[in-house]
């Protein structure tokens, strides 16, 4: 039997990779002064029914329970967070920074970097309105891919700034409804023929002109007033290197209240990598508590696709320290005894459970990427010692063979 369509089996391999990306993600929000957070994967359905808008709750896997009440899987971690702030906030010193890597769930259409689940490092400031905050967001997103080894030369952010859209449609009587429809289909703009755009704005009643000045703008014109953006801008500083003012980008999620980005690959061939952005209103609609805030996510199935593109992948390092060979079986219970003292002391040990020849076992070591073969034979047994062997140098060493001693070269790995 396989995975339903769009989930994944994590073999070991694949975890590695899994963790690589999760650990350069919880190191920058770290370096950042983020804290980690949580909250159920399982939710009331009506948190999102009402805040994400049209797109996302047409692809959420909901159900009733047993207990008559409507939930969803999570398909995104803001309308959580806002959930979980609210009532809490006076507990936490503001501007509150908070990440988390939950693992969200999408009825999508199956495509090259959208799966039906998937883990996203989410970012996010709680109460603060100065655009300092959303440049410093950012440029922990930019901070984060080039932790990965990527470059300006491989991504992009694409920023933009939904209130500046917003105060120009409705200065041409473009409001609510319309509005959200509007950025609807100016979010798909790259991904549909710009006759079926122009099909959308005028079913929601837009006339030929004005349909005409929006595309004008997404086609790399200006709104007439972005004074928020140009501040951003301006507080990147050198990091505008890499970025670029974009009015395409106007996001599809319906809560994003200013400055919006999304983070593409250079090439244009994937699909985003990160999106993100301004929701000020979003805490007081979810639990009654007005505070402004602002974050972004992003996904491991596209960043993985890129890092491993651009072969930016590290081989998986199993993190054993070393292989115990036991040269003569009849040292077997004195050699359990020993590994069993190194493993007390932190060293990750393995070695074969059954009588295997000395060369198997020496296979054995190399396969399963341990760093050390600790030989255990009967000449050096006699005189209290062991053989330890750098697997990658070649060199080795009689050593003590006390685990307090050995632990000393295999952890400072100076002598060998
Ligand atoms: P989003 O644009 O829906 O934003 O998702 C952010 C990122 O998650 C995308 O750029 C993509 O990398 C990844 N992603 C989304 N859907 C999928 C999928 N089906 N398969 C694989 N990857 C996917 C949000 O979710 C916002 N809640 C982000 C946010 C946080 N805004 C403020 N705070």
């Amino acid at each position: 039997m396989n995975p339903l369509p769009g989930f994944r089996d994590f073999y070991p391999e694949t975890l590695a990779v899994r963790r690589h990306i999760f650990d350069k993600w919880r190191d920058v929000a770290r370096r950042y002064g983020f804290r980690e957070y949580d909250g159920p994967p399982l939710e009331p359905l009506e948190l999102y029914t009402q805040k994400s808008g049209d797109e996302i709750v047409g692809q959420l896997f909901n159900f009733v329970d047993k207990g008559e009440r409507a939930v969803a899987l999570r398909p995104e971690m803001t309308p959580t967070l806002a959930r979980m702030v609210g009532p809490h906030h006076r507990d936490y010193k503001k501007p509150i920074k908070w990440f988390a890597i939950p693992q969200l769930f999408r009825y999508e259409k199956q495509q090259r970097g959208r799966l039906r689940e998937h883990f996203q490092f989410n970012a996010d400031i709680i109460g603060e309105t100065d655009v300092s905050a959303d440049a410093e967001l950012i440029a922990l997103a930019i901070d984060t891919l080039r932790s990965f080894g990527l470059t300006k030369d491989d991504f992009v952010v694409r920023v933009s700034d939904r209130l500046a859209w917003q105060r120009h449609l409705a200065a041409t009587g473009i409001t609510g409804e319309q509005q959200y429809a509007a950025f609807q289909a100016i979010d798909k703009l790259e991904r549909e023929p710009e006759d079926k755009t122009r099909e959308k704005l005028a079913a929601i009643g837009l006339s030929p002109s004005q349909i005409g000045e929006i595309l004008d703008i997404a086609r790399g014109g200006t709104v007439a007033v972005a004074p928020e953006l140009d501040l951003v801008c301006l507080k990147l500083g050198s990091l505008f290197e890499y970025c670029q003012v974009d009015f395409k980008i106007v996001r599809g999620l319906a809560y994003y209240t200013g400055i919006v980005w999304e983070i593409h690959d250079r090439k244009g061939e994937l699909r985003a990598i990160a999106g993100g952005g301004r929701y000020d209103n979003l805490l007081k609609q979810v639990s009654g508590v007005d505070l402004p805030a602002l974050g972004f996510g992003m996904g491991d199935v596209v960043l993985g696709e890129l890092l491993k593109d651009r072969g930016l992948l590290p081989k998986a390092d199993w993190g054993l320290d070393c292989y115990v060979v036991i040269a003569d079986e009849g040292l077997r219970a004195e050699a359990l005894k020993l590994i069993h003292q190194l493993r007390d002391e932190g060293i990750a040990v393995d070695y074969a459970f059954t009588e295997t020849k000395v060369g198997k076992q020496f296979q054995a070591a190399s396969a399963c990427g341990a760093r050390y073969a600790l030989v255990i034979g009967p000449d050096e047994w006699k005189s209290g010692e062991v053989k330890l062997k750098n697997l990658a140098t070649g060199e080795e060493r009689r050593l003590p063979a006390g685990a307090m001693e050995l632990k000393g070269y295999i952890v400072e790995r100076a002598i060998l």
